[in-house]
């Protein structure tokens, strides 16, 4: 059976894109870092509405723990692979450059980058061989896309992760996996929780934040056989903040 896998699927857009996979149909390993109960809940949620889903707890950061859960769930998977992954996990440590510490530095790009980089190279074992096929969205920012003050870790991070969608789309198109970014603007999650909402929805001329399900919608059809010629692309959903 073909599998989905999202990244940081407890919450926020990870969540959203978790329940939307399986209503599209398609079984979902949630992956998630601590928190248990929460992943359950997202779990619980999608096998109420009759879909199929199953935890997987890493850190998309570490890749001994990668390497250790995806060889674990191939021994319970013998028949089964994953045909869609979704890089979702990722974190935000702002601060001016000028006052960055190597750490707020290096957590940023170990999430976003390097994480991307070695569950992707994992997985595309499961997508490559036979021309199985696959999926690949890679979840960057309008941060990548344009830069945001107070967020040079951040922007670097995704703005590779975007650089790194387009070569990587042009290595296995020929394998019919399809690679590809989505980038948000400002969208209601936890992560934005923190920021002056009233004043920043000002400045996107929809005049407000985004949802985690339209991100969501966007992914599965990304994710959906009816995107199999769109590759190496990254889409912008941000209410026109940015075009
Ligand atoms: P969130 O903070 O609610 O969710 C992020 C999830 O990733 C959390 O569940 C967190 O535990 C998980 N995560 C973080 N590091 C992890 C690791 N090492 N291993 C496993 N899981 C890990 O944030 P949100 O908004 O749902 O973000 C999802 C993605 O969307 C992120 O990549 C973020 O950078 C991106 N994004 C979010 C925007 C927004 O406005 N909320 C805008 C643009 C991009």
């Amino acid at each position: 059976m073909k599998y989905a896998l999202v990244t940081g699927a407890s919450r926020g857009i990870g969540r959203a894109i978790a329940l939307r996979l399986a209503q599209d149909g398609m079984p979902v390993v949630i992956n998630y870092r601590n928190n248990h109960e929460a992943a359950q809940a997202v779990k619980k949620e999608i096998e109420d509405a009759g879909g199929t889903a199953e935890l997987l707890p890493f850190d998309a950061a570490n890749p001994s723990a990668i390497d250790a859960a995806i060889d674990q769930w191939e021994e319970n998977h013998p028949d089964d692979h994953v045909a869609v992954l979704v890089n979702n996990a990722g974190i935000r440590r702002d601060n001016v450059m000028f006052m960055m510490g190597d750490d707020e530095w290096h957590q940023v790009l170990d999430t976003t980058l390097n994480g991307f980089f070695y569950l992707t190279r994992r997985l595309l074992k499961h997508m490559m061989p036979r021309r199985r096929g696959g999926r690949i969205v890679n979840i960057a920012s309008l941060s990548g896309v344009k830069g945001m003050p107070g967020q040079t870790n951040y922007s670097a991070a995704k703005a590779a992760l975007i650089g790194a969608t387009k070569a990587l789309a042009q290595e296995v198109a020929g394998r019919q996996v399809t690679v590809n970014a989505v980038a948000p603007g400002f969208i209601e999650t936890d992560m934005t929780r923190d920021l002056p909402q009233d004043e920043l929805k000002r400045l996107v001329p929809m005049g407000r934040f985004g949802k985690p399900d339209e991100v969501a919608a966007l992914v599965a059809f990304l994710a959906s056989d009816q995107a199999s010629y769109i590759t190496g692309e990254v889409i912008n959903i941000n209410g026109g903040l940015y075009t």
